[in-house]
């Protein structure tokens, strides 16, 4: 039997560790973890209704807050404007995003060149109630996309507003107006007509397209913005040919001559008024007298703008010279005022016209932003001068021009025709040519056409209505589909530009 003692021993015996230690082999000792005294506590644990101390938000009563269970594609249904993603921060810093906080940038270009961004053209239309701050978000707009290379051309400013800007960049605006020297040839080759003599057949004939396309438009606009009691009148294929024919006689292409002759408004009217035997039988009419009749309506809508209240204004040869590599064009009109709103949509067709050929040659690169304010004047002139906005829209993704309309209200452009006529469907058509649409405040009157036309749903509406009524420079952006509540954010100095109440003021 084995001893207590030594069994005792032989139990406890020598660990592996110091039975290899007596055999020379050490083990490595495991490291002591360093103790610094207790660790602060990061949370602590907050009873239901909040601490019970002054200033701990203690509530006397949990509130009554109620579960929704919904599926990801259903939530935006009823928080539609937490779910969009912000736009990426290039382009004009705008103001603030009321929605995230931060910052709201607008870049139309940039945008249409995102696959990020559901935008596919880069026209912008903005509409709110007079007053609301439509034209200093232009103008701020303008101001800061300068810094990216950007050139504006305000094609008509019927209440000479953007004169301040202009000044500011140290450019002199061209007015126009009775008793002033400034003339404009709608019917002007543009840069287009440089260098002519150079061409050799195959261009001079593509050139002579887009000169001879942009001049029909034109005068398609200007006969089909003239009345007969209620209606218009009308502009059909017959005109077509008589116009071209006598267009491309008076230039002398018709002659197959290499330099072409810039023909005026008057001049063409003269042509069809007293027309040669030439043309006569080249728009295969039987006889004079029959020409004369077949195309009395033309020649007296033509002559209408000859003689009426527009005459001296765009019934010559251009006698302003434009930099176009100033930072900003602008063409006032308020002279125009007193002749009416037709007067003044009259011009501004001859001026988006003129314009649009200055842009015909435009080089990869030289970005323009193309402001129309108070576009409705020119809409309000028919199907034909909807027909050339529209023209228009459709080109800015060629040229990387940004149009920027500005209108009242969705249904301005709607009045160009009866319900259901094609003027109204191409006007609603147009609608779409402008991804970017900028809200402004409007009365509750119209909150049904914002419903109808533009596809809000009630919540964006009551925003339009509500929100944006309630200050200036606030708009709902709709950026493809999504929509961003914006405040526009003016400096002191821009703020001084875009002031365009001195008339209130003044009588105040
Ligand atoms: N974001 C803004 N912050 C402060 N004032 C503004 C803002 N936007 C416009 N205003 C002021 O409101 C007035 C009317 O603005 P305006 O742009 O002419 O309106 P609209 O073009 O919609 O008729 C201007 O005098 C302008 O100074
Ligand atoms: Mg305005």
């Amino acid at each position: 039997m084995t001893p207590r003692g030594a069994r005792g021993a032989g139990r406890r015996g020598r660990g592996v560790a110091r039975l290899l230690a007596d055999f020379g082999h050490d083990l490595p000792a495991s490291p002591q973890p360093v103790r610094n005294g207790r660790e602060p506590r990061l949370f602590r644990y907050a009873p239901k209704r909040g601490q019970r101390h002054t200033g701990r938000g203690w509530a006397a009563a949990t509130a009554p807050v109620a579960a929704w269970r919904m599926t990801s594609d259903q939530a935006p249904v009823l928080w539609p404007f937490i779910s969009a993603p912000g736009l990426p921060p290039t382009g004009a810093q705008m103001g603030i995003d009321q929605l995230s906080g931060g910052s709201f940038y607008a870049d139309p270009l940039g945008w249409v060149l995102r696959d990020d961004v559901p935008v596919t053209n880069p026209n912008v239309f903005a509409f709110g109630k007079p007053g609301r701050g439509k034209s200093a978000t232009v103008k701020a707009f303008v101001l800061r996309m300068m810094d990216f290379g950007y050139r504006t051309l305000i094609v008509g400013d019927p209440k000479d507003e953007y004169e301040k800007l202009c000044h500011a960049l140290e450019v002199q605006p061209f007015a126009i107006g009775h008793g002033l020297p400034a003339r404009i040839n709608p019917l002007a080759f543009g840069p287009l007509g440089a260098g002519w003599e150079h061409l050799d057949a195959a261009a001079a004939q593509a050139r002579a397209a887009v000169v001879f396309a942009r001049w029909l438009t034109l005068i398609r606009g200007l006969v089909g913005s003239q009345r007969i009691g209620d209606t218009r009148v009308p502009f059909g294929p017959s005109d077509e040919v008589v116009v071209k024919t006598a267009l491309a006689d008076l230039t002398g292409y018709a002659h197959g001559q290499s330099r072409l002759r810039e023909v005026t408004i008057p001049q063409l009217w003269q042509a069809l008024d007293t027309p040669t035997d030439a043309l006569v039988t080249e728009c295969r009419y039987a006889s004079r007298q029959q020409f004369l009749d077949g195309t009395r309506l033309l020649r007296d809508a033509l002559g209408q703008l000859v003689t009426g209240a527009l005459a001296g204004l765009f019934d010559d040869h251009t006698t302003v010279d434009v930099d176009w590599h100033a930072p900003i064009q602008s063409l006032s009109l308020s002279r125009l005022e007193p002749l009416g709103d037709d007067a003044v949509g009259i011009a501004l067709t001859c001026l988006n016209s003129w314009g649009r050929a200055m842009r015909e040659t435009a080089t990869p690169g030289d970005l323009r932003i193309v402001v129309r304010d108070e576009s409705w004047k020119q809409l309000r002139l028919g199907p034909e001068a909807v027909k050339s906005f529209d023209a228009d829209l459709r080109l800015s993704r060629r040229d990387g021009d940004i149009q920027f309309a500005v209108a009242h209200k969705p249904s301005d452009l709607l009045s160009a025709g009866d319900t259901g006529s094609q003027a109204v469907t191409i006007a609603k058509d147009l609608l779409h040519l402008a991804d970017i649409k900028i809200l402004h405040g409007q009365d509750a009157a119209v909150a049904a056409e914002l419903e109808t036309l533009l596809g809000l749903g009630p919540i964006a509406r009551d925003l339009v209505t509500g929100w944006a009524m309630n200050g200036k420079g606030r708009a709902l952006w709709c950026v493809g589909e999504q929509a961003y509540k914006v405040q526009t954010v003016l400096h002191p100095a821009e703020l001084e530009i875009a002031f365009t109440n001195d008339a209130l003021t003044g009588a105040a």
